[in-house]
């Protein structure tokens, strides 16, 4: 799901790079005729601009190129790493054969054509690549997974973390699923600390311009664990009072959703004015709290507190951490916990403090340390059956199709 390509408007933009004025005055004619469509011309040789050229807020990029030039072929590959996953790509191109196909297929490009274009597959291709900018593409769109606090120290960034180790290692035969650990509680931020990595995220650099955020700056911010597990995470300013803007954290969310397979967000109890954008663009909402009357009194206001304020859409659920069942002591049972919480309950986490804090120390997931281990144990089974649900849903990429049909011609 997407939080929100930007946060102004939903206008489709598509933004054309081309160097030759017919095919940049039929683009005019296509597109410049509709209010929904905002077009962006820039005209130019792809080897000459494209390394500079702005997608920040387009929908779909469309690249005009000599596919028949090596440099020009090399300056779309620089564009499309550059982009990643997000915005898409197509090719226009004059020749046409098998090794052009084969490179731009590897390139990852969206969708390609060839001239001369009919106006009526122009706008074809880009409705059809450029879907994902309403709900419900989630081929290139990430599954979110948020863990919200209701207490202070529940073990939100504790779940968030072995969540997001379960995520990453849950592509089984198949290649692991890119995985990002966002640590959004940017004032008392843990998860580096706790994963034993330098955080490298800058907000104060991308916030004077948020458009200047793309996935190569993106790369720069990110930290990696052993694990291959992306984290980004800002170094801890205890003694600063500070917020930041709602672009640029949306920016920031938006290009990591659209660049991982899963993210997990750890968020900070304090409501800042992103906190909606992420809760409703969550596939999974955990309110993460403690078996304590108090405990549970704040998860249940909580739970009524987001769906007065979102609607029906985010459903936030409640995993009670830190659980102890015992027979005979006079703390909170399960069946309790059940009755206060209602439909709101999932999941109850184990207490082992020693087993926590044993993986915090070393700086690694809690199944390193005791592999099977109880905690894992009841995450897995909440976790990971979403996860594979999704597994096996892959649509078949446009440019694939197309060239399987060319083949059977
Ligand atoms: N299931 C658990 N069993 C035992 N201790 C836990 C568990 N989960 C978290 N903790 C401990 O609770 C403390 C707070 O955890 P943390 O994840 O930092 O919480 P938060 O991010 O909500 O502040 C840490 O000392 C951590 O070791
Ligand atoms: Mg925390």
């Amino acid at each position: 799901m997407r939080i929100g390509l930007n946060s102004s408007s939903n206008n489709t933009c598509v933004v054309v790079l081309t160097a030759d004025a017919e095919f940049e005055s039929s683009a005019r004619a296509i597109f410049g005729a509709s209010s929904a469509i905002e077009l962006v011309v820039v005209p130019g040789r792809l080897a000459d601009v494209g390394d500079t050229l702005n997608v920040s807020a387009a929908t779909v990029v469309v690249v005009d190129l000599d596919a028949g030039r090596a440099e020009e072929m090399a300056a779309l590959a620089r564009l499309t790493a550059r982009i990643g996953q997000w915005p898409p790509v197509i090719a226009i191109t004059q020749v046409f054969d098998e090794t052009v196909a084969r490179t731009l297929m590897q390139m990852r490009v969206a969708d390609f054509l060839v001239k001369p274009i009919a106006g009526i597959d122009l706008v074809r291709a880009c409705a059809s690549v450029g879907k994902g900018t309403g709900r419900g593409n989630d081929l290139t769109e990430a599954q979110i997974y948020t863990f919200l606090p209701a207490v202070g120290g529940a073990g939100v960034t504790t779940l968030a973390i072995q969540t997001a180790m379960l995520l990453l290692n849950s592509g089984g035969p198949r290649a692991n699923p890119s995985t990002c650990l966002l640590d959004l509680e940017f004032q008392h931020g843990a998860v580096a600390d706790y994963l034993d990595l330098e955080p490298r995220l800058n907000l104060a650099e991308i916030e004077p311009r948020p458009d200047r955020l793309d996935r190569q700056l993106l790369e720069v911010m990110l930290s990696y664990h052993a694990s291959g597990l992306a984290v980004v995470a800002a170094p801890n300013r205890p003694a600063e009072m500070r917020t930041f803007d709602l672009d640029v954290v949306t920016r920031l969310l938006d290009l990591v959703s659209a660049n991982f397979e899963y993210v997990v967000f750890d968020m900070p109890r304090t409501w800042f004015s992103w906190t909606d954008r992420v809760l409703l663009g969550s596939n999974k909402l955990y309110i993460v709290s403690e078996s304590t009357v108090p405990g549970l009194r704040h998860a249940k206001q909580l739970v009524s507190a987001i769906k007065e304020r979102l609607g029906e859409g985010p459903n936030p659920q409640v995993i009670v951490n830190r659980f102890e069942q015992r027979m005979f002591s006079s703390g909170l049972r399960l069946n309790d916990v059940r009755q206060a919480l209602g439909e709101s309950f999932v999941s109850a986490i184990p207490n082992d403090y020693a087993l926590v804090r044993e993986a915090i120390d070393r700086g690694v997931p809690l199944d390193e340390v005791k592999p099977g281990n109880r905690i894992t144990t009841e995450l897995k089974k909440l976790v990971l059956p979403a996860a594979n649900a999704k597994a096996g849903h892959g649509k078949p990429v446009p440019l694939l199709k197309k060239l399987k049909l060319s083949a059977a011609r």
